[in-house]
């Protein structure tokens, strides 16, 4: 069975007091009274890896993840952190291609090749975003453009690579809006894309490949969208910054997936 994720990107937000706080209360929210199979990744600030992978150590259940990481190894890069930097601070994963980098940060998908292949010999695991905008979904060309995403960023890698990769659809339209990708939109296109890694890499890598959903995603929604047969899970923003927002959608996970 394919691993089922629920990941948080806190993006910019929780300075460390507030972060270390806020991830106790998580710990002691999500202690598994029965047998959790939803996996969690954590995504903070750079500032928080240290002091929550020792908070988190004996979790099975919860991992830890940055939200960038240079394509350089190290070097003269001021204000830049690499992938051998996050592995030594607990980093397991790694956030490549969130269209925030994409739009605010010029990243392209060239360059996300490259951190793609620089995260993978370090242990890190790269939760790589892909997602149209408003206007390619109105003319229809969003699985077109998510291919040439996967393309061009993704499909230069070996299969034993490729297995290490979690894919997360994020929908430009749709992240911090509150305005939801449909179960009918997010499953094609959760679908296009297995289809897509499964033409290029053969049926099993295509079958265990971790899909997750991302854009506005919340408890009130998480049950639907998670009950697509291609969707693994989500990758959560603005909902994962609160306890009581957060867990409801990890229990949907679980519901789900039981
Ligand atoms: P929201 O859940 O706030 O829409 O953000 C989604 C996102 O960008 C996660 O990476």
């Amino acid at each position: 069975m394919r691993a089922k994720i629920i990941a948080a990107n806190w993006k910019m937000n929780k300075g460390y007091h507030v972060g270390l706080t806020f991830a106790q209360a998580l710990v002691r929210a999500l202690e598994p009274p029965t047998h959790h199979s939803a996996q969690i990744i954590l995504l903070p600030p750079f500032i928080h890896l240290s002091t929550l992978s020792q908070t988190l150590a004996i979790q099975q259940h919860i991992h830890l993840g940055a939200q960038n990481c240079h394509q350089d190894a190290y070097g003269a890069f001021t204000g830049e952190i690499a992938a051998p930097m996050l592995r030594s601070v607990g980093a397991q994963y790694v956030l490549v291609g969130h269209s925030e980098r994409r739009q605010l940060f010029n990243e392209d998908n060239r360059l996300l090749a490259k951190k793609v292949t620089a995260a993978l010999p370090h242990a890190l695991k790269p939760i790589f975003c892909c997602g149209e905008s408003a206007e390619t979904r109105a003319e229809g060309g969003q699985e077109a453009f998510v291919k040439q995403q996967l393309v061009e960023s993704l499909f230069h890698l070996t299969a034993q690579q490729i297995a290490q990769v979690i894919i997360a659809y994020e929908p430009i339209w749709a992240i911090g809006t509150g305005k939801t990708a449909t179960p009918t939109e997010v499953q094609a296109m959760h679908q296009a894309i297995r289809s897509m890694v499964t033409q290029q890499y053969g049926e099993a890598i295509g079958q265990d490949l971790p899909i997750l959903y991302g854009g506005s995603c919340n408890a009130q929604n998480a049950h639907v969208l998670f009950s697509c047969p291609d969707v693994d899970g989500g990758l959560i923003g603005k909902a994962s910054l609160e306890v009581a927002s957060f867990v409801p959608i990890v229990n949907a996970l679980n519901e789900v997936a039981a």
